[in-house]
């Protein structure tokens, strides 16, 4: 069931129309089923109401409720002056087309002027959301009705109309690209008696796309590296270059439209101030000073509540940014680290077992026991052996027995085992560079205290942190941000260079963006790994500009048909790949120190050692010596 709204007007008295009940049912029953509305409102007559007007409104709504379409009848002052939602897109239905309907749209039409050169704000929401459909008598012309009647190009109004020999009624769509240029018509289907409706199969954003050169006013933040200014006159910008200027151009192609750019005086994003009001390019829409505003604005919910966006371009994350650290110095730690402490354990613990059943075999071998002129394997030689054998090294001698000689097996095949895990382990443990960063999330920030924490003055970033409701973040701005917050830099390449130049800052910025500006910066900058958020920007449009769905339907278009993507690849400055790929880790002398000390101290040891025993012998020998 689909409810009909009877809306009574304050219209005087109209003469008889050409158009019968049953036809006003049929054609807007058709057209209600085309567009999906929910609710059918007919304009009618309160006041002089005569028992013919009493007759026709019963006519019709008994005819409506035949369609299975039920009606409900409202005053037209209710209508207007409600703040209630009715129904979400009503089709209005006027069926006739005399001097004081005339009047009637002129008022309506400038109450709801969907124009943002007007700046008047509409009264009421229903009529602005509404569809129209007027039934005009054959012999009124269109063009002459409606001249001076605003019709805004986000609205749909349909006039239906008798062809000249009344056999089909044909159903024009009107609007006015803004309220000065020509009415714009367009047949958008044709109704007969026994056919029905037909319906134009082009669809509403190619009926519209056509922007016919009008002058879009923009407020441009530029945004390095996606939007840079390429030419100044008087020392004001008149020319812009970039990722986002190719998008801008690529819609301007599309829609026909030229743009007015306009620098905010404070350029900045804007946010919203203490008293309510916005300062910067949001500022600027909010007050209707400017259609849109072009750079990435990140979606933040009351920026939502004051300003339309077009649909997403740019999702990015966040990260906190510090001078790059140096390398992790070895230890010994790196030794052992290839291996789980556990497995460690076990190594050790197959060594000894090892071991012990290499001499339990030696032992239950007694022809063998003492043999002159071979090793025994005893415990105190055996340990050597089995060691030697998980260090990689041969022996000159076998055991003889088989027993023994299955041990020794088994002991070569687990060390060679164990050999080539370790190895592999330890090459992709050299391959990683590991830094040592001061702290790893924002709690660790927080905790370390020692670095400042930078964001890009007026924008959202700045928002973020201020607004959070995760309590770190909170501490973050109040301990870390706040106290500088009257020198927060004023671009991201300031950011970086502060990074680079001041003692413990860190910065946060995209990764995106750093890939685009990282070589202007003096020195290697790092992101922090868990020190991130992630936002999705775009541009904004007013609430109130009537382009605004032709706008996103382009952006999705541009998105979808991978426009943006190839925009990317030629402006994206620098090239993508050349800094994207890191340079291939190399293994430095840094990494591999500890095995050098070991050697070493190896080395010494054993010298040591060898001089402490020959000493020794020495001694004994003088010992000897003086005794005999
Ligand atoms: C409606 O009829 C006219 C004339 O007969 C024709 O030119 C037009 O293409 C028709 N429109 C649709 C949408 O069928
Ligand atoms: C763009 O609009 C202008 C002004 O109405 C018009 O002269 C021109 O033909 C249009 N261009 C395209 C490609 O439609
Ligand atoms: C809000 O404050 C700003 C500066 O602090 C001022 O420029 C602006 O006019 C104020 N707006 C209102 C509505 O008071
Ligand atoms: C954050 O806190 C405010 C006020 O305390 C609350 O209105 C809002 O819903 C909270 N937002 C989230 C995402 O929890």
């Amino acid at each position: 069931m689909i409810p009909v709204m009877i809306l009574c007007l304050f219209v005087a008295r109209v003469k008889s129309s050409e158009f019968s009940v049953d036809t006003v049912v049929a054609v807007s029953v058709g057209v209600l089923d085309t567009h999906f509305s929910c609710c059918v409102f007919l304009m009618c007559h309160t006041h002089h109401q005569g028992l013919r007007e009493d007759w026709q409104i019963a006519a019709l709504s008994s005819s409506f409720s035949k369609s299975r379409v039920m009606s409900v009848l409202l005053s037209g002052e209710v209508f207007l002056s409600s703040k209630r939602e009715f129904c979400s897109r009503p089709l209005n239905v006027i069926r006739s087309s005399d001097h004081t309907i005339r009047r009637y749209l002129q008022q309506v039409m400038v109450q709801c002027p969907l124009c943002l050169f007007d700046k008047a704000v509409s009264a009421s929401d229903n009529f602005r959301r509404a569809r129209w459909l007027m039934f005009m008598d054959s012999s009124t012309s269109v063009e002459e009705f409606f001249a001076g009647i605003h019709i805004p190009f986000g609205s749909e109004f349909l006039v239906a109309q008798w062809s000249a020999q009344r056999v089909q009624l044909s159903l024009t769509e009107l609007y006015r690209v803004h309220y000065a240029s020509p009415l714009q018509t367009f047949c958008i289907g044709n109704w007969t008696y026994n056919g029905g409706l037909s319906w134009s199969s082009v669809p509403f954003f190619t009926r519209r796309k056509d922007l016919k050169g009008i002058a879009i006013k923009a407020a441009v933040i530029p945004y390095n590296p996606y939007l840079t200014v390429a030419k100044y006159r008087d020392k004001k910008p008149v020319k812009y270059a970039g990722y986002l200027t190719e998008l801008w151009n690529e819609m301007e192609r599309r829609m026909n439209f030229t743009t007015v750019y306009v620098a905010p005086r404070d350029a900045v994003f804007g946010f919203r101030l203490d008293n309510g009001s916005w300062s910067g390019a949001v500022g600027m829409v909010v007050r209707k000073e400017v259609d849109v505003g072009i750079s990435f604005f990140a979606y933040m919910v009351d920026r939502m509540d004051a300003v339309g966006f077009l649909p997403p371009i740019w999702n990015v994350k966040l990260m906190v940014h510090i001078k790059q650290p140096g390398m992790e110095v070895s230890s010994l730690s790196h030794i052992l680290s290839p291996f789980v402490s556990t497995l460690w354990g076990a190594v050790l613990s197959t060594i000894i077992v090892l071991t012990v059943i290499l001499s339990t075999t030696w032992y239950m071998n007694p022809e063998y026991k003492v043999d002159a002129g071979h090793t025994p394997y005893n415990l105190y030689e055996s340990w050597l052996n089995v060691f030697g054998a998980f260090c990689q090294q041969g022996h000159d001698e076998t055991p003889r027995t088989g027993a023994s000689r299955l041990v020794y097996i088994t002991t070569y095949l687990i060390a060679l085992l164990l050999f080539v895990a370790y190895s592999a382990s330890f090459m992709s443990f050299l391959a990683v560079r590991r830094r040592d960063m001061p702290f790893a999330d924002f709690n660790g920030l927080l905790q370390d205290g020692t670095y400042k924490l930078g964001v890009l003055s007026g924008s959202a970033r700045v928002e973020f942190f201020k607004k959070s409701n995760v309590s770190t973040l909170k501490e973050v701005y109040r301990k870390l941000i706040h106290p500088g917050a009257g020198n927060l830099p004023s671009s991201d390449v300031e950011g970086l260079q502060r990074i680079c130049t001041r003692e413990k800052y860190s910065y946060v910025v995209s990764d995106t963006t750093l890939r685009g500006l990282g070589r202007s910066a003096p020195c290697s900058i790092i992101g922090v790994p868990q020190a991130y958020y992630s936002i999705t920007a775009s541009m904004i449009i007013s609430k109130t500009c009537p382009y605004k769905r032709i706008f996103s339907h382009h952006v999705q278009e541009i998105k979808r048909t991978g426009i943006l993507t190839r925009i990317e690849g030629t402006a994206w400055p620098p090239k993508y790949t050349e800094i994207l790929d890191d340079p291939p880790s190399s293994v430095t002398l840094e990494t591999v120190t500890i095995f050098f000390i070991v050697l070493l101290i190896g080395v010494v040891t054993s010298v040591f050692v060898l001089v402490v025993e020959f000493g020794l012998h020495k001694l004994r020998q003088s010992f000897q010596w003086v005794t005999f």
